[in-house]
């Protein structure tokens, strides 16, 4: 007896510290004001006003360290202590991925009703891997995932996919999907071969080996001068490997490459994979969403013709990071390496006639992607999204002829929204390391001034300046800037 009212007393004692969590429910029931909502809205209202005054990159690494003094402990904090905090770390640090600025990492948007699609996913706590237990958010990451297959052309019937983390873990669902439909197991590893370009996204390989692909023999089939991979090339070198006894399978192709936004051939490497019967995936992470373009859509033909395709909504849907997507012409195939049912998820099991992410992805309790996309979808409309894509392709292509007058070198034509360029001053002609130095400097010169933020590549031997345009707030007067400090940079080297 002595004992059960220790246990109630024990229990009042506990529930009225944990009802602190509960906190804010009480303050939004009685409309008083609740301090740290009060200070997350006054922090985006005053990020979002003074964006434009912003610098896109800082460099700074030191600041960040000031969160060493804000340990986690037992008792809370001042809503205002906490926030000034995060406007001393946050704000003018390093990398501003928000900014129009931002040219330099297919640069990632924010939308904000994505932003308040992710508040409220968090706030309703939503589950959304599986049908039965949320069937509203798992039917509305389907209608997307619909809706994207349509984008590429897929058929409806077979088809589907789920939203991801990104676009190296999409990539990753779609070799494990290819490397079990093509049954590579394990004995066969070591004679298994897969091909793609110098030009393909170095996750491809990180997932190749985190799929336990790593001994698999890997051929870099010949690009032409526009980094576009030669189609003949991979069909001679499918068959020398077929008759060395090889086992070619899986063929990647990038549609918008990172470093330059090739895109490669994808119809003629539809019918060879198709001829010699391996998995043909399309790596448009960064490309796919330009498909809602007509530019985009002609110099897309044949995506619906692979077997698998990764897009990413953070990359050309402008939504917050954390948002990629994996699509197959085949849903079976991406059901059949991940799906498992588990005792305690009997209850589940009347409904697999809609398809559940926790049936097709390695996840089980999730984020709720779909209503960060579903969101601004919805209160946008699709116009201001081609808009902005067509925009920011002919933003690059008006770069690519501006800073042509300027005296600079180019790479190919830009068949999206990434571009390389460089100078090379008279007096270095033929002293390719001069030349890089020369241009690494350049680089260091626009980021020292940081309006704008620009990164660079190295292709054979060769240091390049990279252009890539995707944030949904670049517009022409931050082409304009860089191509006027660009001119500036380089007279005052020449006068040095
Ligand atoms: C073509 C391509 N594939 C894959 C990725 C990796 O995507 P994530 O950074 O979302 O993992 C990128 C990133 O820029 C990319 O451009």
């Amino acid at each position: 007896m002595e004992t059960l009212v220790s246990l109630q007393n024990r229990l009042q004692e506990l529930e009225a510290t944990a009802r602190k969590l509960e906190q804010p429910d009480e303050a939004f029931r009685t409309d008083r004001v609740e301090p740290a909502a009060e200070e997350a809205f006054a922090y985006a209202r005053h990020f979002l006003s003074t964006l434009p005054e912003q610098k896109a990159f800082v460099e700074d690494v030191t600041t960040p360290r000031l969160l060493q003094q804000y340990p986690v402990q037992d008792e809370p904090r001042e809503a205002s202590e906490v926030f000034t905090v995060l406007h001393r770390v946050f704000d003018n640090v390093s990398l501003n991925a928000a900014s129009g600025g931002h040219l330099a990492y297919i640069p990632g948007g924010g939308l904000y009703y994505a932003a308040l699609g992710d508040y409220l996913a968090a706030v309703t706590n939503k589950y959304s891997t599986v049908f039965y237990i949320s069937p509203a958010a798992v039917k509305m990451e389907n209608l997307l995932i619909r809706w994207m297959c349509e984008l590429v052309g897929y058929p409806a019937d077979k088809s589907g996919g789920y939203l991801t983390s990104g676009g190296s873990l999409a990539n990753l669902s779609a070799i494990v999907a290819a490397r079990d439909a093509r049954e590579v197991k394990a004995e066969r590893i070591p004679r298994s071969v897969v091909y793609f370009t110098h030009q393909v996204h170095h996750c491809v390989l990180k997932d190749l080996r985190v799929a336990g692909l790593a001994e698999c023999v890997i051929r870099e089939v010949p690009m032409n001068e526009a980094y576009e991979m030669r189609a003949e090339a991979l069909a001679a070198m499918i068959e020398a490997d077929l008759k060395e006894g090889l086992y070619p399978w899986l063929v990647v192709a990038s549609a918008g490459s990172t470093d330059i936004s090739a895109i490669d051939p994808l119809n003629e490497i539809a019918d060879i994979a198709e001829k010699y019967k391996l998995w043909f995936h399309v790596d448009a992470a960064y490309g796919g969403f330009f498909l809602l373009t007509e530019m985009g859509k002609q110099k897309m033909k044949g995506i619906h013709r692979a077997d698998s395709v990764v897009m990413d909504p953070h990359k050309g849907l402008f939504m917050p990071y954390g948002t990629g997507a994996v699509i197959v012409k085949d849903v079976q195939t991406l059901w059949r390496s991940n799906h498992f049912d588990a005792n305690y998820m009997q209850d589940a099991i009347p409904y697999h006639d809609e398809i559940s992410p926790a049936d097709i992805s390695p996840e089980l309790s999730r984020h709720f992607r779909g209503l960060r996309v579903w969101l601004p979808l919805q209160l946008h409309g699709l116009k201001p999204f081609r808009a902005a894509l067509e925009e920011k392709m002919l933003l690059t292509q008006y770069f690519y002829h501006e800073v042509k007058k300027l005296g600079f070198e180019t790479g190919p034509f830009p068949e999206l929204s990434v571009m390389i360029y460089r100078y090379v001053p008279a007096h270095l002609k033929g002293n390719i390391t001069a030349i890089n130095e020369y241009n690494a400097k350049i680089l260091k010169k626009v980021n020292a001034d940081g309006k704008v933020f620009i990164s660079s590549t190295s292709l054979n031997g060769e240091y390049w300046l990279r252009l890539a345009v995707l944030s949904f707030r670049t517009h022409h007067t931050h082409i304009d800037y860089l191509l006027q400090l660009l001119k500036k940079i380089v007279e005052e080297e020449q006068l040095s």
